[in-house]
C-alpha cells in the first residue's frame, strides 16, 4: 500500500480503518478481518470505547500470523479529560494495555478542549459528560493550555512508548502555535474530510509545515445519519459528477472520494464492518483520477462539516463548545 513519509521519517499507510462507532461486539472480528484483507493502518481513540476488543482482534490476527506488529500502523488518540500533564501518561498506558501493545505509531489530542478529570474508575471511557447524573448534565471544562499536554506526551516519545504525535481538529492557527512551542513537531493532523468539506487552505498551510493530513469521514454524511446528524440528501456518494467519474472507471463512488483523498497526498480512514465494503475500501490503487476529475470533485465543497463540537455539544450535552469559529 502506498504510505506518506512523516517528518519523523516513519511512512503512515494511506488507508486506514476507522474503528469509530463500530460496536463493541464487532470490532474484534472486522480487525482481524481487515488484517487478513490486507489493512496495516488502523485509527482508534480511547473514546471510541473499543480499544480493548481492537486488541482482541490484533492480537488475534498475530496469532495466527497474519501480520507482525511491526507491519501494523496504529494510531489512538488522548481524551479531552486527560489534557492535564499528570494524566496524559496515565491515560496512554490505558490505552496500550487495552490494545494490547508496548507502543503507539501515533498518539493524538483528539480535541483542542480540555475538559475537567474524571477517574477511570469513576467511568472509562469518560466521554463528553462531566456528570451523566447530575440534574443539569454538562461538559465541565478545564483550564489547561495546550502546551501543558504537548510536553506531556513529548515525554511519551522520549519513553518510548510512542513513536509519532499529533492533533486532530485544530485549525491553522493553533497549529502554528503548537508548532512554535514544541520540541517534538507534530506528525500529523486529522481533520474530518471529504468533497463536501474540502479544507483546502487547512491542507496547504499543513503540506508547508511538514504535517502530513488524515482525513476522517472521507465518505462524507454516512457515518452521521445514524446520529441524526446529517440528511440522506447530504450525501456525496450520490452527486451526479461522482457516480459519472465511478462509472468511467469501473469503481464505486466510495473508491472515487477515497482515490480523491489519496490523490491530494492525504491519508484517509473510512470505517466500515462489512467485508465487501471494507474490501472494497482498500481497492483504491489501481486507478487514477484526472486532474478534472479532481477538480470537478473539489468543487463540489460546501465547507460542510458533520462533526461539529460547536452544533452536537450543544445539541446533546448541554453546553456551547465551538473551535472552529
Ligand atoms: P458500514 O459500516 O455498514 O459499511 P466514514 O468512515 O466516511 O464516516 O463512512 C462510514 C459510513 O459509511 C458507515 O456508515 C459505513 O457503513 C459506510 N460505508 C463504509 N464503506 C462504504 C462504501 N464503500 N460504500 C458505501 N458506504 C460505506
Amino acid at each position: 500500500m502506498k504510505t506518506l513519509s512523516l517528518i519523523t521519517g516513519d511512512k503512515l499507510p494511506t488507508t486506514g480503518l476507522g474503528l469509530w462507532k463500530i460496536p463493541g461486539t464487532d470490532t474484534s472480528r472486522v480487525v482481524k478481518e481487515a488484517i487478513a484483507m490486507g489493512y496495516r493502518h488502523f485509527d482508534s481513540a480511547c473514546d471510541y470505547g473499543n480499544e480493548a476488543e481492537t486488541g482482541e482482534g490484533i492480537a488475534d490476527a498475530i496469532a495466527d500470523k497474519l501480520c507482525q506488529r511491526e507491519d501494523l500502523w496504529i494510531t489512538s488518540k488522548l481524551w479531552n479529560t486527560y489534557h492535564r500533564r499528570d494524566h496524559v501518561r496515565p491515560a496512554l498506558e490505558r490505552t496500550l494495555k487495552d490494545l494490547r501493545l508496548d507502543y503507539l505509531d501515533l498518539y493524538l489530542i483528539h480535541f483542542p478542549i480540555a475538559q475537567k478529570f474524571v477517574p477511570f474508575e469513576k467511568r472509562y471511557p469518560p466521554e463528553w459528560l462531566f456528570d451523566p447524573d447530575a440534574e443539569h448534565p454538562a461538559i465541565q471544562l478545564d483550564k489547561v493550555p495546550i502546551h501543558e499536554t504537548w510536553s506531556a506526551m513529548e515525554e511519551l516519545v522520549k519513553a518510548g512508548l510512542v513513536r509519532n504525535l499529533g492533533i486532530c481538529n485544530f485549525g491553522t492557527a493553533l497549529l502554528q502555535d503548537l508548532i512554535n512551542c514544541s520540541q517534538i513537531q507534530p506528525s500529523v493532523l486529522q481533520i474530518e474530510r471529504h468533497p463536501y468539506l474540502v479544507q483546502e487552505k487547512l491542507v496547504r498551510f499543513c503540506k508547508q509545515v511538514n504535517v502530513a493530513v488524515t482525513g476522517f469521514s472521507p465518505l462524507g454524511a454516512g457515518s452521521y445519519l445514524e446520529l441524526g446528524m446529517a440528511e440522506p440528501a447530504d450525501s456525496v456518494l450520490k452527486e451526479p459528477i461522482v457516480k459519472t467519474i465511478a462509472e468511467n472507471h469501473g469503481k464505486t463512488a466510495a473508491q472515487v472520494a477515497l482515490r480523491w483523498g489519496i490523490q491530494q497526498g492525504t491519508s484517509v480512514i473510512p470505517k466500515s464492518v462489512n467485508p465487501d465494503r471494507l474490501r472494497e475500501n482498500l481497492d483504491v490503487y489501481d486507478f487514477e483520477l484526472t486532474l478534472g476529475e479532481m477538480h470537478s470533485i473539489s468543487a463540489l465543497d460546501r465547507n460542510h462539516r458533520f462533526n461539529d463540537p460547536g452544533v452536537f455539544a450543544e445539541s446533546a450535552f448541554n453546553t456551547f463548545c465551538p473551535i472552529y469559529e
